[in-house]
This record gives C-alpha cells, sequence and structure tokens, in this order.
C-alpha cells in the first residue's frame, strides 16, 4: 500500500478541524485502513484527544521536522486499533523560526513521511491556525489534497480566499498535484436559519467539494477531548458519533471510488 495523504486546513480556529481529523481517522480505521494522525499544531489538541500526554513525550513532530530524527521513533500507538499518531508538543511553536532556516524547508514534513507511506492507507495532517510554514508543509506533503472544516457560523466563508489563495501558490510551486479532497461543514445548529444559510451558501461556493453529510453541534463532540478519546470510543451512539461514521463511509467512497464522482 501507498498511504493517500491529507491535510486539514483552516487558518481560522474553532472550525473543528482537530475534531474532524481525531473523529474521521477513528471511523477509518474502525473500516478497517491503517491511518496514522500527524499533530503539526503546537498547542497539541490532536495529540491529547488521542490519549496522549505531550509532557510525557521524550520525541515528537519537532524532532522530526527541526532535527531530523527518523519519524518512526516518535510514532505512538492510540486506544484504538488501526490509528497511530506522530504527536505534537509545544516545541512546535518555535519551529516555524527554525525551520525557516534549512534547506527546502517547505517539504520537511513531506521528506520525513516518505520511509512510513507503505504502512498506512491513510495519514491525515491537522493543521494549526495559520498559513505559516508549518501548514505549508501540510499542504505541501499532502499527495491526495487538503480538507477544508468550515463552521456552520456567521461569516463562514471569511479568510477562505486567502486560504484558497495559498492552496493555489502551494500547487504551482510545490505541489501540483494538490487538490481540494472536500468541505466539512461542521457544528451544524438545524434550530437556526443561519446554519441553513451558511450551508447553502458554502454548497453555492464549492459546488462540487461540500460533503453530504454535515456534522452537527454536539456536546458529546466537545466532552470526548478531555477523556482523551475518540467519539467512537467515548459516546458511539450520539449524533457526532454517527455523523462522523457517515462523514467516514462517504470520504471512503469518494476516495477509494473516484469515478463516482
Ligand atoms: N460538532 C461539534 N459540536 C460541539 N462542539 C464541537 C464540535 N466540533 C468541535 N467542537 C468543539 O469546538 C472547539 C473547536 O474545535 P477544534 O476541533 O479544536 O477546532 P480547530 O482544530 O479548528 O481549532 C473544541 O472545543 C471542540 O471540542
Ligand atoms: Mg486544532
Amino acid at each position: 500500500m501507498t498511504a493517500r495523504i491529507y491535510c486539514f486546513a483552516n487558518q481560522k480556529g474553532g472550525v473543528a478541524k482537530t475534531t474532524t481529523v481525531v473523529n474521521l481517522a477513528a471511523y477509518l480505521a474502525a473500516a478497517g485502513r491503517r491511518v496514522l494522525v500527524v499533530d503539526t499544531d503546537p498547542q497539541s489538541n490532536a495529540t491529547t484527544s488521542l490519549g496522549v500526554n505531550p509532557r510525557e513525550l521524550n520525541a515528537s513532530l519537532y524532532d522530526v521536522l527541526v532535527e531530523q530524527m527518523p519519524i518512526q521513533q516518535v510514532l505512538t500507538v492510540t486506544d484504538q486499533l488501526g490509528l497511530d499518531l506522530a504527536p505534537a508538543t509545544t516545541d512546535l511553536a518555535g519551529a516555524e523560526l527554525e525551520l525557516a532556516r534549512h534547506m527546502a524547508r517547505e517539504r520537511l514534513l513531506a521528506r520525513a513521511l516518505k520511509p512510513i507511506t507503505d504502512q498506512y492507507h491513510y495519514i491525515l495532517i491537522d493543521e494549526p491556525p495559520s498559513l505559516g510554514l508549518l501548514t505549508i508543509n501540510g499542504l505541501t506533503a499532502a499527495t491526495h489534497g487538503v480538507v477544508i472544516p468550515v463552521q456552520c457560523e456567521y461569516l463562514a466563508l471569511e479568510g477562505l480566499s486567502l486560504l484558497l489563495e495559498t492552496i493555489q501558490q502551494v500547487r504551482e510551486v510545490l505541489n501540483d498535484r494538490l487538490v481540494i479532497a472536500g468541505v466539512v461543514l461542521t457544528m451544524y445548529d438545524s434550530r437556526t436559519n443561519l446554519s441553513q444559510q451558511v450551508v447553502q451558501e458554502v454548497r453555492q461556493f464549492f459546488p462540487n467539494e461540500v460533503f453530504q453529510t454535515i456534522i452537527p453541534r454536539n456536546i458529546r463532540l466537545s466532552e470526548a477531548p478531555s477523556h482523551g478519546q475518540t467519539i467512537l470510543s467515548y459516546a458511539p451512539g450520539s449524533p457526532g458519533a454517527l455523523a462522523y461514521q457517515a462523514l467516514a463511509h462517504e470520504f471512503l467512497t469518494r476516495q477509494e471510488e473516484p469515478q463516482q464522482r
């Protein structure tokens, strides 16, 4: 196998990048795929959400990107069978500056992942809320595209043109395979007209990219990370769990049978 690599990007914080990465990853693993989550955010939310304490780590993605440590040395297993993690620590906050001094500084993550692509079906990269060098590294490493989570709230599309410009630049200069693999609508509240308006707006803006599956606002999804669990183990019957399970199925259909699009 050769891993399909996706990055999950939106420079807006709090739009459910991390929630989408860890829960989609859990359901892809539950569907029998070998999955790696790569946490590139210094806030380490994906790492803690998967039950790993960044303070107890001897090495993390920082060492891989800045010190060229082989990535195999930082991979950890998670409670979910088939789901591994390349964890982040707060060290990464300083990495942007240190990376700037490296040759081919935009390709460090792509290079680091090469030796392990035959070990996974899917590699999902969780990006920080910025368009800095860490995010550029994720976009450059993504062989099968970028997934953009969009929160169903006022001004949902604001800032997206800057993200799209960045994607276009990366495509031209660093990664000509970079496509938009999908747009995920998150934190949908069926009680508000606003949520429904945003869905319409985003579908108009991205006529082919938006996933049918919409992730509802669900308290269980926000509780699971503090227990170090994915929604699949924390509350598998909750609306949030069912939504991410449906998203995983839609994702697999789209990605593994692309002729159906
Ligand atoms: N569908 C949802 N329902 C309720 N809370 C959510 C949902 N998705 C995400 N959250 C919560 O919203 C906050 C931001 O989500 P997060 O995934 O960390 O966003 P990002 O990675 O884009 O910054 C977190 O506290 C998370 O638990
Ligand atoms: Mg995050």
